[in-house]
């Protein structure tokens, strides 16, 4: 059934392009449709790799085509890939249920889907930015499954909202019990995102769980994997430690970058340093990319400022992309890619996947836009 469908939507919306075995080198060609080896589009959106043994695993959002209802998704789509040119399509990884009964019923959203590898319990654990049927982006919840096997299937556990009933460890005493409606701030902006800052929707959620939508997955050099998403009202990013297992939440958890709208957060560590691209809150359009700097992966996380270097309106739009993953192609040599997401939202299995070298000034990486590069060059 979701393979007829596949089939369906590969014909009508994209064309079979030529092998790249046919082109030399390893090239990569941003905004261009990225044919797998079958010579479909690759159908992995808002995604994130995993390299395990090496070979390398690209997890995404699997888009319905142009036209289905609500622009879900099928579930998580997987593809794998020796040189990260080439990639064989798995199939899905985690696929939305029949079941209507389950929270994961055909309808529901999963997106911005990230797969990281616990060496302790040899499983693979996905989480995914999870919206429910019908509910447009309320739910802001997020899902977890896990696998014993690196392309799935992934076994769906449950979805939740994090932290539900205890205060992140950098939020002041004083804020606890303060006594403030969102009504108060009501065509008063500036006042509001005080407020935010000071925890208004924090409170709100205390009980029941904080919000969870655009989200990834970072796994320090000490083994502890974070959960980094957008929260309260997508205007705070939360840094949440994970158990040992990765299955669930410690109910450690930071607040970073109070009031600054952060969406699509990336993160990499180079340098002694852990780095953050993230983009603005303004939807399937693109905004000014954003990059933070910390010492510790808890913070206390600085901005940089925009880390484009183009012209104004490449700066403003991060080359027409958002962030979703920077992959660590040799981390100890400084090489990292960029990978971004180029949205059409009227189709959104067909947008566009952005992948362009990340580039250091001094200390600072950056990204310059290239219409094609050669992956040879840059290892
Ligand atoms: C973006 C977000 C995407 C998707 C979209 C929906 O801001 O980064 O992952 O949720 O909004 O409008």
């Amino acid at each position: 059934m979701d393979k007829a469908i596949f089939i369906l939507s590969a014909i009508t919306t994209c064309i079979p392009f030529i092998s790249l075995e046919s082109q030399s080198g390893l090239k990569i060609t941003p905004g261009e449709l990225w044919p797998d080896t079958e010579g479909y589009h690759i159908n992995a959106h808002g995604g994130g790799i995993l390299k395990h043994k090496g070979t390398w695993y690209w997890f995404g959002e699997s888009r319905l085509p142009k036209g289905e209802r609500d622009r879900t998704n099928y579930g998580v789509g997987c593809y794998s890939s020796k040189d990260l040119v080439e990639w064989d399509n798995e199939g899905l990884a985690l696929r939305v249920a029949d079941d209507t009964t389950s929270l994961l019923r055909y309808g529901c959203l999963i997106e911005r889907p990230k797969v990281i590898f616990n060496k302790k319990t040899g499983k693979f654990v996905m989480w995914f930015h999870h919206e429910l049927r019908g509910q447009g982006y309320r739910a802001a919840l997020t899902g977890v499954a896990v696998s014993d096997n690196v392309t799935g299937p992934y076994k769906y556990l449950r979805s939740l909202r994090p932290n539900a009933g205890v205060w992140p460890l950098n939020f002041p005493d004083e804020f606890k019990n303060l006594m403030v409606n969102e009504a108060d701030f009501k065509g008063k902006p500036a006042e509001r995102i005080k407020a935010v800052k000071e925890g208004l929707y924090l409170r709100r959620d205390f009980k029941g769980g904080q919000m969870a939508r655009d989200m990834t997955l970072f796994v320090d050099r000490d083994g502890k994997a974070y959960h980094i998403h957008s929260s309260e009202e997508n205007m705070i990013l939360h840094f949440s430690e994970l158990t040992e297992d990765y299955l669930d939440f410690t109910g450690k958890y930071y607040r970073v970058l109070p009031g600054e709208s952060n969406e699509a957060p990336a993160i990499f560590y180079a340098n002694k340093k852990y780095f953050m691209f993230t983009s603005g809150t303004t939807g399937w359009k693109p905004n000014p990319g954003r990059l933070a700097s910390a010492d510790k992966i808890t913070g206390e996380w600085k901005s940089l400022g925009n880390p484009c270097r183009g012209t104004d309106e490449e700066n403003s739009t991060t080359f027409r992309s958002q962030s979703t993953f920077i992959l660590p192609l040799k981390p100890k040599k400084n090489k990292f890619i960029y990978m971004g997401d180029r949205w059409i939202p009227e189709n959104l299995a067909d947008s566009r996947h952005i992948w362009l070298p990340v580039e250091w000034e001094e200390d600072i990486p950056v990204i310059k836009w290239r219409q094609s590069w050669d992956l040879n060059n840059f290892k």
